[in-house]
């Protein structure tokens, strides 16, 4: 197995990086491995830190999220005052993440599209009931809602717990290995599904071969039983003042415990990155032998 973390020791969102560190950070992220950020920390100030408690959730998703595009903040319990100052705080943590982004990987700059951010009070530990629902569970991410028809999903994670509680990750085997692994198992994407999921308004646009394929590896991963159990892993903990990045949908992970979380997400063009080969658009049709979009 391959290291999977490369560490590099910023403390600053928006830290100017020698250009050839930058290339081997993006290079690093391309090829699977997590961009760790030991001594990356996202402050709250006094008054912040009464967020920190499940009580801002609104008891249904598991996650408050927040639209940087819109300045919406959803699935939340907070009003007036309180929810103002939750906004305020996704969107600065929004944009921290945006500066790091563009200061480790600064070739992404023009490409970057904003997806939600996210702030997690609920602890992961059996956060939920479904098997395809369970990041317990190795996976790649893929949205059933929304595809992505080949665009990348980087996501920078940072674990905000004010106790000392680590988030604990696993990660799995490398793409290439599950793609080969369980692209057999996926059902055929049915002629016309497509076209009706978007005409039911269940998914936003058209599901693509490549989004119907990537669905297919993480529903297969994970209910895979055996394969969870038995497949080669390695555990890492992220501890609180801890920030990472990782494409999420390259990289075999699973979030086995932890409370207290911020993530951003970002969409980016495959033509966007330095190696456009590394992107799992690619890569499956390289192993497939046929157009994905
Ligand atoms: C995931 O993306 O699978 C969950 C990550 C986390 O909540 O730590
Ligand atoms: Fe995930």
């Amino acid at each position: 197995m391959t290291e999977p973390l490369k560490t590099i020791d910023l403390s600053e969102w928006n830290a100017a990086l020698p250009a050839a560190e930058a290339a081997a950070a993006t290079a690093a992220l391309e090829n699977g491995q997590v961009l760790n950020l030991p001594h990356l920390a996202f402050t709250l100030s006094p008054q912040e830190r009464r967020f920190l408690s499940p009580q801002w959730s609104d008891g249904k998703a598991k996650n408050v999220s927040f639209d940087p595009a819109t300045q919406q903040i959803r699935h939340t319990a907070a009003a007036g005052d309180d929810r103002s100052a939750l906004s305020a705080l996704m969107a600065r943590y929004a944009n921290a993440a945006r500066s790091l982004v563009v200061s480790v990987c600064p070739v992404y700059t023009d490409e970057l599209i904003w997806g939600l951010t996210s702030f997690r009070p609920i602890s992961a530990t059996n956060r939920e009931t479904s098997v395809r629902k369970d990041d317990m569970r190795l996976h790649v991410d893929a949205f059933s809602s929304r595809p992505v028809r080949g665009q990348r999903l980087l996501r920078v994670f940072c674990n905000i717990n004010p106790e000392g509680v680590p988030r604990v990750w696993e990660i799995g085997e490398p793409f290439d290995a599950v793609a080969a692994r369980f692209r057999h198992r996926i059902p055929a994407q049915l002629p016309g599904s497509a076209w009706l999921l978007e005409k039911l308004h269940i998914t936003r646009g058209r599901r693509s071969a490549y989004d119907h394929m990537m669905l297919g590896l993480h529903d297969q991963a994970k209910l895979d039983d055996d394969y969870q159990c038995t497949a080669e892993k390695k555990r890492i903990e992220f501890p609180p003042g801890t920030t990472w990045i990782v494409y999420t949908d390259l990289v075999m992970h699973a979030a086995l415990s932890g409370q207290y979380l911020l993530e951003q997400t970002f969409y980016l063009p495959p033509a966007a990155m330095q190696d456009e080969a590394r992107a799992p658009l690619r890569r499956l049709e390289k192993l497939c032998q046929r157009a994905l979009l």
